[in-house]
């Protein structure tokens, strides 16, 4: 059974550090988050590193593609996922791993991120939660290491919501949260799906989609919503 906190803090706790990395890890714990999301994907070498976009120009000011740089040419503030791995262990902190491959590394993301968990990821913590707006992500990690329980991230939930969840054995939906309906919040719950939305900052809005079923919020800004929904 998957079992997720009420808040997870969204590329560690993104209001207050730099998005993705140890420091926002760090900074997450120290605001009571007990859970993190963050996004992985591949270098050129295949190392699974945590990273939001194909650049690395929004976040560090380095003009590359990510799928274009080898491990070793990284900036010191990219952690690779084996570093974030070894803080969540010393915080204790939980994680939903965001599977978010370069265009057409969809599969190799997956086995690669699966691969990692499976060899480092410490008993101690919660187990992890795989997410993907990728079905072919989430099909490969399943493939490759069904123990893992998965997520299917979806902007604007359609009618096929379900028939795509199915299809990966996905346990849970995490979806926009601006873009969520009561009523598919109802089937969501109703079909027995574990139901996350992202990415809240605003405690009234959080506390009217508790309300609707919603059972965890990833935020920026955690601490916000952990008081609003205390
Ligand atoms: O996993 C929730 C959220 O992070 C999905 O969107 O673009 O922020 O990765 P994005
Ligand atoms: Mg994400």
């Amino acid at each position: 059974m998957l079992q997720l906190p009420k808040v997870v803090g969204h590329r560690g706790a993104m209001a207050y550090a730099p998005e993705n990395t140890l420091e926002s890890f760090r900074e997450a714990h120290r605001r009571g988050a007990t859970w993190v999301e963050i996004d992985v994907k591949l270098t050129k070498d295949g190392v699974p590193i945590v990273m939001h976009d194909s650049s690395l120009r929004r976040t560090t000011g380095v003009d590359r593609l990510a799928s274009e740089m080898t491990a070793a040419e990284l900036p010191p503030s990219v952690p690779t996922f084996a570093q974030a791995i070894a803080c969540f262990a010393e915080l204790g902190l939980g994680c939903n791993v965001e599977i978010k491959p370069c265009e057409g590394r969809e599969a190799e993301t997956a086995r690669v991120t699966v691969a990692a968990l499976r060899a480092q990821w410490p008993a101690t913590l919660p187990a992890p939660l795989l997410s993907s707006f990728k079905d072919a992500s989430l099909a490969a990690a399943r493939e490759a290491a069904p123990e893992f329980a998965r997520a299917l991230l979806i902007d604007e939930v359609k009618d096929d919501w379900q028939v795509r969840a199915e299809a990966v054995s996905a346990v849970g939906i995490n979806t926009n949260g601006k873009r969520l309906t009561a009523v598919r919040a109802v089937e969501i719950r109703k079909a027995g799906y574990v139901l996350s939305v992202y990415t809240i900052n605003d405690g009234d809005v959080a506390r009217a989609l508790v309300g609707m079923g919603v059972q965890c919020v990833i935020s920026d800004a955690p601490d916000v919503i952990l008081a609003a929904l205390a």
